[in-house]
């Protein structure tokens, strides 16, 4: 069995929260952070199995599911790490909350870089901490880290980072420079960090690597916790199945103190997709990040052309394509695309009112058929 990456599955009536949105609308959803492909056969493979035995109870990992976390991080990633350093997780944003309620005493802050994936701006808050809102700057044609700016809003009750890499929405791979200056600025300042990788298996730009936090060095990696998951790259967030690595024993165990009644068992459906994805999925992943590749080209190629001051910049990695509609002077730019048939994610809860973010995460005639609506938008909103 092969996955057609140019057939679009018709997910209407589904329950999908991407289509459900539009439901009897002619709205192409193109926001959250779920593909239109079908996930990997031995991912659907799995899930048949589990299912033809007929037995769903309470499900606890097995050393299986253990391994290939381990095997995977060795593989893709040459970083060694124990069984025992692994947090299964129902989902990252629990874990982006757990995270915030586990480290630090009431109103300490979490600094963070924005534009970024909303629940790093709501988790603190959620919990009784301050979020120290640093903004990503544009240097040439790319978002990147601005140091000095959060050394100046750094301040003692500073307690963690949430660090989005690669990130999202700007879809940077941070390289080793600017890691490099980062870890530093977290160890002067004594900073947890709160290291999500959830995109880190969907690199665009083959000149880019995907270096994990906690492999850094012991340093950083005692004061490291890393959030990953199989979710994004294998196109299964309904499974909710993420794990979060600890290699402090201390830090781990507060952890998951902080999250002892609050967070849910992972269902057997979930434990046996991420082994699936992990272990068999790698043929699959290639073949989306070819398709992946050529979206990402048509809608660079489509902004840099017909759209420039939306002020796309290349990206290095992800679905997510981020975009300033501040130049069209729209009061609400997410209303106006959906009136040309087009459903963008609103940049306000990630930080930059007047953005929006677009996924393109789906087989290209669908792509195409969202550029030209975008486009008929751009154009009605720019009176040409
Ligand atoms: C950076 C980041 N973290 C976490 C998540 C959500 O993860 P989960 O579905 O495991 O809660 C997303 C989803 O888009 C994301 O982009």
């Amino acid at each position: 069995m092969q996955t057609d990456f140019s057939r679009l599955p018709d997910r209407r009536g589904t329950g999908s929260l991407k289509w459900e949105k539009y439901r009897d609308k002619d709205i192409l959803p193109m926001w959250v952070a779920d593909m239109d492909f079908t996930s990997p056969p031995p991912v659907i493979e799995a899930l048949k199995e589990v299912s033809s035995r007929g037995l769903f109870g309470y499900t606890v990992p097995t050393s299986l599911d253990t391994e290939a976390v381990v095997a995977y991080m060795s593989r893709r990633y040459q970083w060694q790490i124990q069984p025992e350093w692994i947090v299964w997780m129902p989902g990252l944003v629990p874990a982006l909350n757990t995270a915030a309620r586990a480290y630090g005493a009431d109103d300490e802050a979490v600094l963070t870089f924005t534009p970024v994936y909303p629940p790093f701006l709501t988790a603190p808050g959620f919990q009784g901490k301050r979020v120290q809102k640093v903004p990503l700057v544009i240097d040439g044609n790319r978002w990147t880290i601005d140091l000095e700016a959060a050394a100046a809003a750094v301040t003692k009750s500073t307690r963690m980072l949430y660090l989005c890499n690669p990130h999202n929405p700007v879809g940077r791979v941070f390289d080793r420079q600017e890691l490099s200056a980062l870890y530093g600025f977290c160890l002067q300042n004594n900073l947890l960090i709160i290291s999500d990788e959830i995109h880190c298996d969907l690199i665009l730009d083959e000149n880019c690597q995907h270096q994990v936090t906690a492999a850094w060095s012991p340093e950083i990696a005692a004061r490291t916790i890393t959030l990953m998951a199989p979710s994004k790259t294998y196109n299964i967030p309904g499974l909710s199945c993420s794990f979060v690595i600890i290699s402090d024993a201390q830090l781990r165990q507060q952890f998951q103190r902080a999250s002892r009644g609050m967070i849910t068992e992972i269902n057997i459906f979930g434990y046996a997709g991420c082994r699936a994805a992990l272990n068999e999925g790698e043929e699959w992943r290639q073949a989306l990040l070819q398709t992946l590749r050529e979206n990402y080209r048509l809608v660079y190629d489509t902004f840099c052309r017909e759209m420039p001051d939306l002020g796309m910049l290349p990206m290095e990695a992800t679905y997510l394509a981020w975009l300033n509609a501040n130049p069209l002077g729209l009061s609400n730019p997410v209303a106006h695309f959906e009136e040309f048939g087009i459903g963008l994610s609103d940049g306000t809860p990630f930080g930059f009112p007047g953005w929006l973010r677009l996924n393109f995460g789906c087989p290209s005639h669908q792509l195409r058929l969202g550029l030209e609506r975008l486009l008929a938008g751009y154009r009605a909103a720019k009176s040409i």
